[in-house]
């Protein structure tokens, strides 16, 4: 059992843990309707590329549920409605597409099925992908820890852990799995700046699960390497395009640069599902802009002048060349030499 519910199927609702308050609030939000979930998902009470597509799914399967449509062509248009809405709330995550996808070739299959039948398959369906994507986090923790060594320094980016999944995380899955086994390790915790997903996820995640940590500034991590402390670097992927360049949180390509020029091994932790077939290389993949508040303030209190030309990537793209490897459930792709 995980010590952390990111999302719960309640039969007739979704629970969510409203990822905005924590670390000081554990509140939960109730998402009665689809909508409801696009929405938590739009504005990051759930955010975390496996998470959204495990929400989208449930998204899926509490709109179809909830439908009065008496017959298959009358719940196929609803089903589409559902399907866009959903597939709108956030661009970058491709996990997001992949739910939404999945449900729907099921959905296709049933066509000749009783609508009755039709809900109760997706909702099933729903759930064994929430079971199935811890299932294959804790693969990627078994393949990966093989790469952190009793003693290690690790950094690691943004929060990729329990609460970017429906549990035990991507690269803060495979820190776990090194601490499980008991290797003594200490985590450099980058902030990561505007929305603080470092500081406020990753290091209460840390915290609960008694892994030594640090946290820094974004801007401090080249000097934390130039001391020579950082033996290695995990982050997780929203998408990684055909030749192995990857989108994740901002920030997560100037960390890629500095461990190249530091020599420490770079390494990108993701379920297959995160792998995107129909995009050639990093240039396709659309970056999500966010509110430009993210960055003049920080709780609602302005910071910074209150108008100013803001620039708010949610994301970059880390090219491959600086990727050592990537680590998913099937195995691990090496993509460089050391
Ligand atoms: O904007 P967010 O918080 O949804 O961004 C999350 C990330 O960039 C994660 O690193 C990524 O989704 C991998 S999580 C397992």
């Amino acid at each position: 059992m995980e010590k952390i519910r990111t999302i719960e199927w309640k039969n007739n609702h979704v629970m969510m843990i409203d990822q905005r308050l924590l670390p000081h609030q554990e509140i939960f939000v109730q998402c009665k309707t689809y909508k409801d979930i696009a929405c938590a998902i739009q504005t990051m009470v759930i955010r975390g590329a496996p998470a959204i597509g495990v929400a989208a799914a449930m998204g899926i399967a509490l709109g179809v549920k909830k439908s009065k449509a008496k017959n298959y062509s009358s719940l196929k248009k609803e089903f589409l409605k559902i399907y866009e809405i959903l597939y709108a709330s956030r661009p970058t995550a491709v996990n997001l597409r992949w739910g939404l996808e999945r449900m729907k070739k099921l959905f296709y299959s049933l066509k000749n099925t009783s609508l009755e039948k039709i809900k109760l398959t997706l909702e099933k369906e729903a759930l064994y992908i929430y079971e199935e994507d811890i299932k294959i986090n804790r693969k990627m923790g078994a393949n990966g820890k093989q790469f952190i060594q009793d003693g290690f320094n690790v950094m690691t980016y943004c929060n990729t852990g329990a609460l970017a999944t429906a549990g035990y995380g991507t690269a803060l899955g495979v820190i776990r799995a090194a601490h499980e086994e008991g290797k003594k390790i200490h985590v450099y915790v980058c902030e990561t700046r505007p929305y603080l997903q470092g500081l406020r996820l990753t290091s209460w995640e840390c915290y609960k699960e008694g892994i030594s940590q640090t946290v820094i500034c974004d801007n401090m991590a080249a000097s934390v390497m130039a001391k020579n402390k950082i033996n290695a670097i995990f982050v997780g992927a929203d998408r990684i395009a055909k030749n192995g360049d990857t989108a994740n949180k901002v920030g997560t390509y100037s960390l890629a640069v500095l461990a190249k020029y530091h020599h420490i091994p770079f390494y990108v932790v993701a379920p297959t599902s995160t792998i995107d077939s129909t995009c050639p290389d990093g240039s396709h993949i659309p970056i999500e802009e966010r509110n430009p508040k993210e960055v003049t303030h920080i709780k609602n209190q302005p910071v910074g002048l209150k108008k100013v030309n803001v620039y708010n990537p949610s994301f970059d793209v880390t090219p491959h060349e600086l990727i050592l490897a990537i680590i998913t459930e099937k195995g691990v792709l090496r993509l460089n030499s050391a």
